[in-house]
């Protein structure tokens, strides 16, 4: 999940929003950018308030959440240094402090300079939050392009979770109209994603229980929207929030992020603890899992974080892994087998493919998931995965 949540607060200026944003982002720490709500409990763990400007509003906005949050981390942003300033917003409640004088109009003078004082602040609020922050991990699933292979993925890794952890897992689809989770595990969804964004003043633990469908393995499932353009960029900040919340209550969360044109592919890529880029290995799929790789570094997405699946390998390689991995500059963190035969079974009869019997993609599936989980390998899948995977050359 995002470890921590941020909330910008500005009179006016989104600009400055974007650009604390852009800032708190450049950190490589996890977060998730949050609204305000009148809930007093959903305490984030920085605030961050535009205080520049004529006039007392943003000095307002500091002492009003203060009194709201007494615990909460405030970091004023002002114009200037005067110590008069300093003064008046640590009288406000504000606990951090720093100038982003601005030229003309609002472009502000030394983004690296207050880049740097936002990660250092960030950065000791991760290491404060420490061993008692929340141990979920989430997981996005990226494809290269379309029909990568991203749901079969992430769908068989998500019930495998489930399964082998037996600790709260859930799979989230983000895909716009149509999104085919909930479809792959042969389950009928009542409610969607979007019931979650339009409602999240509803939103506790009782409200999501009813928003998700169960799967036999014991997977939660928020299924996709079936509205034609949803989500799109408004929703950006309730799935923010959203995933804040089921990290409390998960301990395992898999996003279907579809591919990075998704509007809400950013708040996938901010909130993961491990991003996966399925390709195929072929060259329209490498060249793009190759932008794909750039942008999302350009996104502020660090290097580890970022893995590569290879999907669809078959003992006849069109182009060699190592060649792969040059042009990616990348390593392949897994490789599953092509097998169209096992995948197309599981999808018709709703049993994930790691279950199915003697299928070195099961094996593949079960391994993976198995290092998600921190879980051991068993000796019987480590044995055939080495076999079978020498077989492959792959590694
Ligand atoms: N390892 C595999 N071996 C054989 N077939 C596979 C494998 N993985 C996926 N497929 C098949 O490839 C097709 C596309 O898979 P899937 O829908 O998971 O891709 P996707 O990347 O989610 O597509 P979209 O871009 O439409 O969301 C499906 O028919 C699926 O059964
Ligand atoms: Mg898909």
């Amino acid at each position: 999940m995002a470890k921590l949540s941020v909330l910008v607060t500005t009179t006016a200026d989104q600009e400055f929003r974007s650009s604390v944003v852009r800032a708190l982002r450049s950190s490589g720490v996890p977060l998730g950018v949050v609204e305000e709500r009148d809930s007093r409990t959903d305490v984030p763990d920085l605030v961050v308030v535009d205080i520049r400007g004529e006039g007392s509003q943003g000095l307002q906005s500091v002492e009003r959440l203060r009194a709201k949050w007494s615990a909460v981390c405030i970091f004023a942003v002002a114009g200037s240094s005067e110590p008069d300033v300093i003064l008046q917003a640590m009288r406000a409640g504000a606990n951090e402090f720093l100038a982003w004088p601005t030229t003309g109009e609002s472009a502000p003078r030394d983004t690296e300079g207050f880049c740097s004082a936002l990660t250092r602040i960030v950065e000791r609020l991760q290491a404060a939050r420490g061993n008692a922050a929340s141990t979920s991990k989430t997981f996005a699933f990226f494809g290269a392009k379309g029909g990568a292979g991203t749901t079969t993925l992430a769908v068989n890794c998500a019930a495998e979770l489930a399964r082998v952890s037996k600790r709260p897992t859930i799979i989230i689809d983000f895909n716009p109209f149509v999104g085919e989770v909930a479809l792959f595990l042969g389950v009928r969804p009542r409610f969607t994603l979007l019931d979650a964004a339009d409602n999240m003043h509803r939103l506790d633990d009782q409200f999501l229980r009813e928003l998700v469908a169960k799967h036999k393995s014991g997977l939660d499932i928020l299924a996709g929207s079936d509205a034609m353009d949803r989500p799109n960029g408004q929703d950006g900040s309730a799935l923010e929030e959203l995933l804040q919340w089921i990290g409390r209550s998960h301990e395992f969360v898999v996003i279907d992020a579809g591919n990075l044109t998704n509007p809400c592919a950013e708040v996938a890529v901010f909130a993961s603890d491990s991003i996966f880029l399925v390709a195929n290995p072929d060259v329209p799929s490498i060249r793009n899992a190759q932008r794909v790789v750039d942008r999302m570094e350009d996104m502020g997405a660090g290097k580890d974080r970022i893995k590569v699946l290879l999907n669809r390998t078959s003992e006849r390689h069109i182009i060699a892994p190592k060649q792969i991995e040059d042009a990616l500059g990348h390593p392949i963190d897994h490789a599953f087998q092509s097998d169209y035969g096992t995948v197309s079974a599981a999808l018709n009869s709703g049993v994930p493919v790691a279950l199915s019997k003697g299928s070195l993609l099961a094996t593949q599936l079960v391994e993976f998931t198995r290092g998600l989980a921190g879980l051991p390998m068993t000796v019987e899948t480590s044995e055939i995965g080495r076999s079978r995977a020498s077989l492959l050359g792959l590694f």
